[in-house]
């Protein structure tokens, strides 16, 4: 417990790594309990941690998830190897705490398996997983585990951890100002550094290598690799705040704020799956089903873009993307 109290602390420090004081992620202990609990209920603890690291071929979940992507590859492991243990931002560690909690996205009160759903239909480009299937209690057991000991602190603004809230919050303001100016220059400044800082493990064209997840594009098979324009990472300045905080890894902190800020310019502005909310949906989805008010949301890479008052046509220097 009071090891734990510790770790909390000092990732709270951490929080203001974000907009300019530099603590790396390793220094930061954080990490889930020693022990799995006992009987069926471990059973299905170590079910879920399997899901997390292996989820697109995971036989239970590989036919919900539509890229080549794992929860832990944005979700990463700690130290202690479990997924979702890292102190960066997008830390699993407190999150259980959290739920049910208020969604504004949503405009509703959203579970743990609806908020791991929504990550399903975006960063994993696939669709809902039933609430009621073992995979999905299994994938909400394990991440309830990694907050064990800690106490309920529901939040009413956002569905995540109290170590994300407000770094997610304040990460988004701080990197929207930036983005807002971003220049063709800028672009071709992510390009540089991303072919620098990056490329050696994601690939000069985004697609991965081995264990090294893709960023963008498709196969040879024409199947998207990667994050959809739904998904969180897909946003010019949650991606900078997630990136800066956690990239290149194991060096976490380590790229300026305007880096993480060019670097994702670039990422994002390639190609990627558009978000369309209806056509993800199971059919004839109602309130109850599918847990929100919102029922109608369209993303593309230019919408994206646009958000932010950015012509990607200019951003890019071409006239490429959809
Ligand atoms: C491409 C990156 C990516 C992948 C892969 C991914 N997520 Fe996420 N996830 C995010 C981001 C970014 C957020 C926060 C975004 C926001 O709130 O706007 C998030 C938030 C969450 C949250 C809320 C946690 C908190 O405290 O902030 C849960 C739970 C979650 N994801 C579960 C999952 C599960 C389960 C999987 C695998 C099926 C998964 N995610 C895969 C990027 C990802
Ligand atoms: C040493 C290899 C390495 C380098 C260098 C590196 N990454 Fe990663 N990156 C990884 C690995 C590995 C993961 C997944 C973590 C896991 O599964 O444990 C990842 C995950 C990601 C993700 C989320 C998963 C996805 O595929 O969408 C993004 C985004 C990302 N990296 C961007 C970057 C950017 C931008 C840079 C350059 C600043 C960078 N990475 C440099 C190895 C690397």
């Amino acid at each position: 417990m009071k090891m734990r109290n510790i770790g909390q602390s000092l990732a709270a420090t951490a929080l203001l790594a974000l907009c300019g004081v530099q603590l790396s992620a390793a220094e930061i202990p954080a990490a889930a309990p020693k022990a799995y609990p006992e009987g069926e209920l471990g059973r299905m603890v170590k079910l879920g941690e399997a899901i997390m690291n292996e989820t697109d071929t995971h036989p239970l979940t590989k036919e919900y998830v539509g890229n080549k992507l794992k929860c832990k590859n944005c979700h990463l492991q700690g130290s202690d190897g479990k997924p979702g243990t890292a102190p960066g931002i997008a830390t699993w560690i407190g999150t259980a705490t959290a739920f049910p909690a208020y969604s504004k996205r949503e405009k509703s009160v959203q579970t743990l398996q609806d908020r791991s759903n929504n990550c399903f239909m975006r960063s994993m480009n696939g669709k809902r997983i039933p609430v009621d299937s073992e995979a999905s209690v299994a994938m909400a057991t394990y991440i309830t585990w990694l907050s064990t000991g800690m106490p309920i602190k529901q939040n009413t603004k956002m569905p995540c951890s109290p170590m994300n809230s407000d770094r997610w919050m304040g990460g988004a303001k701080h990197f929207a100002r930036i983005q807002k100016k971003a220049t063709h220059a800028n672009y071709v400044n992510g390009h540089k550094l991303y072919e620098a800082k990056c490329a050696s493990c994601h690939g000069k064209n985004g697609e991965g290598m081995g264990t090294f997840p893709p960023l963008w594009g498709k196969d040879k098979s024409g199947q998207w690799l990667a994050y959809n324009t739904g998904a969180g990472m897909s946003k010019l300045n949650k991606g900078a705040a997630w990136v800066k905080s956690n990239m290149p890894l194991g060096q976490g902190g380590t790229l300026s704020d305007q880096e993480s800020a060019d670097i994702m310019l670039y990422v994002d502005a390639q190609p990627r799956a558009s978000f369309d909310l209806q056509k993800r949906l199971p059919p004839k989805c109602e309130m109850g089903i599918y847990n929100s008010k919102v029922l109608k949301e369209k993303h593309s890479v230019r919408s994206n873009f646009k958000q932010f008052g950015l012509d990607v046509d200019k951003i890019r220097g071409d006239h490429k993307i959809k």
